[in-house]
C-alpha cells in the first residue's frame, strides 16, 4: 500500500473514532442526535437526557417526563406531560409546580404548546391570561374528555407564543393545580380529535467546545479567545461550525 494511501485510511479510522465518539449510541431502538448526552463521554455536557433501561427520560429540576420524540433537525423533543391524579382535576406534578427547567441549561419550553390551566383560584385572573367565563377552556371543561374538572373553580386558556416563562409551566396551590399542554394545536378541531397532550421543548444549538489549551481542540480548530471572553476551538479558516453536528465542516 503506497504511504499516502496508508496517512488517508489512518486519517479516516481517527476521524471515524473521533466522530462516533462525539455521539451517543442509541437508547434501546432510540438514535441520541447530537448534541443530546446519556454519558459523560457523548453527546454534549449541557444538553444531558437519561436512558433508562432503553426509555429515554428528560429530568426537570424536580421531576423526570418520558420523552416521545426528538427532532433533531429543529432542535425538538416532546414530553409526555404529567398525568392527571385519579379521579381529580390534580396532575401529579403539582408538589415539584409543574414543569420547572434548570434556566442555566440550554432547553426552554417551545412556543408551540397551547396549554389550559384548571382549578385555578381567583389570583390567575390578575395573569395575561384568559380565565374569564367565556375563555375558550370553558367549553373543552364542559366536554366529556374533561368531566373529572367540572366541579373546579376555574380554568385559564394560554395559547400558543404566549407563554410567560421560557423556563417553566408553573403549577402551585394557590395558582393551578393540573394543566393540559397541546404541541401545535388546532383548536377549531372537535376536542374529540385533539392530539394526547405532551409539552414540546426546544434546546439552543451549541457553540464551539471550550478549551484551554490546543490539544483541547481536534485539527480542524484552534483554541482561542471569542468576543465573550472564554476561550473556544474556532474552525481553522477553510471550515465553518456545524452546531447541529458539533464538528468544523469544509466550508464552501
Ligand atoms: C382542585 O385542587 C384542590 C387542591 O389540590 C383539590 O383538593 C381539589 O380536589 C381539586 N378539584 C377537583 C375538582 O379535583
Ligand atoms: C426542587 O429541588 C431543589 C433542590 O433539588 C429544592 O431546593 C427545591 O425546593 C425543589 N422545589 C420544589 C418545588 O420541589
Ligand atoms: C412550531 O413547530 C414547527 C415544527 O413542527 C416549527 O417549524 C415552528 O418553527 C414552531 N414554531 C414555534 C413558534 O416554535
Ligand atoms: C384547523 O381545523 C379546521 C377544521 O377542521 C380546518 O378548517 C383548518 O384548516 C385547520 N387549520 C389549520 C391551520 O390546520
Amino acid at each position: 500500500m503506497p504511504v499516502t494511501m496508508l496517512v488517508l485510511v489512518m486519517v479516516l479510522i481517527v476521524y471515524t473514532v473521533c466522530a462516533a465518539a462525539m455521539h451517543c449510541s442509541s437508547c434501546g431502538n432510540t438514535p441520541i442526535p447530537y448534541p443530546l448526552s446519556t454519558t459523560t463521554t457523548c453527546g454534549h455536557q449541557s444538553y444531558k437526557i437519561r436512558c433508562d433501561k432503553g426509555v429515554l427520560k428528560f429530568d426537570t429540576l424536580n421531576n423526570t417526563y418520558p420523552i416521545i420524540s426528538i427532532s433533531p433537525k429543529d432542535q425538538r423533543l416532546v414530553i409526555a406531560q404529567s398525568p392527571f391524579l385519579p379521579n381529580t382535576c390534580v396532575t401529579a406534578d403539582l408538589p415539584t409546580q409543574g414543569i420547572q427547567l434548570d434556566s442555566s441549561l440550554p432547553f426552554t419550553v417551545s412556543l408551540n404548546n397551547t396549554i389550559i390551566f384548571f382549578n385555578c383560584t381567583e389570583i390567575m385572573s390578575s395573569f395575561s391570561m384568559d380565565c374569564t367565563p367565556t375563555s375558550p377552556c370553558r367549553a373543552y371543561v364542559n366536554s366529556p374528555q374533561m368531566s373529572v374538572c367540572r366541579k373546579s373553580p376555574r380554568c385559564c386558556s394560554y395559547y400558543k407564543g404566549s407563554s410567560s416563562s421560557l423556563y417553566a409551566l408553573r403549577l402551585t396551590m394557590d395558582r393551578c393545580r393540573a394543566y393540559k399542554s397541546f404541541v401545535n394545536l388546532n383548536s377549531s378541531l372537535p376536542f374529540i380529535k385533539w392530539p394526547d397532550p405532551t409539552v414540546e421543548l426546544t434546546w439552543a444549538l451549541p457553540p464551539e467546545p471550550p478549551c484551554t489549551k490546543q490539544a483541547h481542540c481536534d485539527s480542524t480548530s484552534t483554541c482561542r479567545n471569542t468576543p465573550d471572553g472564554t476561550q473556544r476551538c474556532l474552525c481553522k479558516s477553510t471550515f465553518i461550525w456545524d452546531a447541529a453536528a458539533g464538528q468544523c465542516v469544509k466550508g464552501k
